[in-house]
């Protein structure tokens, strides 16, 4: 009983920020919309073996206490279905910085998801897996799938709706990825413990949710038409409207530096001369720049000579979760 997969990190769009509930189903408070990375990626070996008294963890060489519960609880959603009580040890590398908010939870937590699911056998749907790995991490239910996703909040109280979809493929519309590393170290506030704080204490976290369904509508609907500066706009209103949620709550949540902001300017001067790109900012330092097809060679160039950035990579769009 032993499989392995690749999943690939994924950058929101349109965001997910704040849970519908705190409990283990982790239901997303609002729906979000994604691109699927081709060169970001974490490929996990999993070996469910009766020899082992409790499930092990090792990311990149370490163990991962903190981590541990949300594993189990993908694992156990998966054991449960295929009859199997065996502990797992599951063997996990990334290709790129952890938890700095490049989406590593996201990669993380989709290769977790299929390999044990393939380990044991089971022959899910997208859907399906796509929930498990919910559980693991709200934007991993995205990471399943390639190209353009959306995941929806869903209403239903057992998280059965709540599932990620394809939108549209990759082929479709090549949007090219650039990522000023403005910092290397891990995040001090982890998105879960940072949307918690955000709906607990934020006052603009009301109006956070009230109007994503409207972001979600336009940022479907630019994709679809593969409009760049509706799309554009829509990004880049939700990504700050998100932020100004994080900053207003109480202690006050800046995941910010110098160098992001100054990428942000950078991006704002491309975009006067007329450049067709935009950015993105997760809960990390990290500026994601969005680029038309053929747009990412002078962007990188740009960003790269920014005083702060200590690393620039590039990505295009890839496809969804693969054996390995
Ligand atoms: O899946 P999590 O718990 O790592 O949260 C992801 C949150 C953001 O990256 C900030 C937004 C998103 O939709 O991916």
């Amino acid at each position: 009983m032993k499989a392995a997969a690749r999943a690939r990190a994924n950058i929101a769009l349109v965001k997910y920020w704040g849970k519908a509930d705190d409990g283990p189903l982790n239901i997303p408070a609002v729906g979000s919309i994604s691109i699927t990375l081709d060169a970001l990626w974490s490929e996990t070996e999993i070996h469910f073996d009766e020899s082992l008294s409790a499930d092990e963890l090792l990311l990149n060489g370490r163990h991962r206490p903190e981590q541990m519960s949300r594993v189990r609880r993908c694992l156990d959603l998966l054991r449960m279905r295929a009859g199997v009580d065996h502990a797992a040890r599951v063997t996990s590398h990334n290709n790129f910085p952890t938890g700095a908010g490049l989406a590593s939870s996201a990669s993380g937590y989709a290769a977790l998801t299929a390999a044990a699911a393939k380990a044991l056998q089971l022959k899910l749907s997208g859907r399906e897996l796509s929930i498990v790995a919910r559980q693991g991490s709200g934007s991993a239910a995205r990471s399943i799938f390639g190209g353009f996703v959306e995941m929806r909040a869903g209403a239903l109280p057992d998280g059965s709706d709540s599932f990620a979809e394809p939108l549209m493929p990759a082929e479709a519309w090549p949007l090219e990825l650039v990522v000023a590393v403005t910092a290397r170290e891990e995040k001090k506030v982890s998105s879960r413990a940072g949307m918690n704080r955000s709906a607990s204490t934020s006052p603009y976290f009301p109006a956070w949710v009230a109007e994503s369904a409207e972001d979600l509508r336009q940022g479907r609907e630019a994709i679809l038409n593969r409009d760049f500066e509706k799309l554009a706009d829509v990004a880049q209103r939700n990504c700050l409207r998100m932020h100004g949620a994080a900053m207003a709550a109480r202690p006050p949540l800046l995941y910010w530096n110098a160098a992001t902001i100054a990428c942000l300017e950078a991006v704002r001067e491309l975009r006067r001369a007329a450049v067709p790109v935009f950015f993105t900012i997760d809960a990390g330092p990290q500026l994601k720049a969005v680029c038309a097809p053929g747009a990412s060679a002078a962007v990188r160039k740009a960003l790269t000579d920014v005083p702060g950035v200590v690393d620039v990579l590039e990505s295009g769009l890839g496809p969804g979760i693969e054996a390995a």
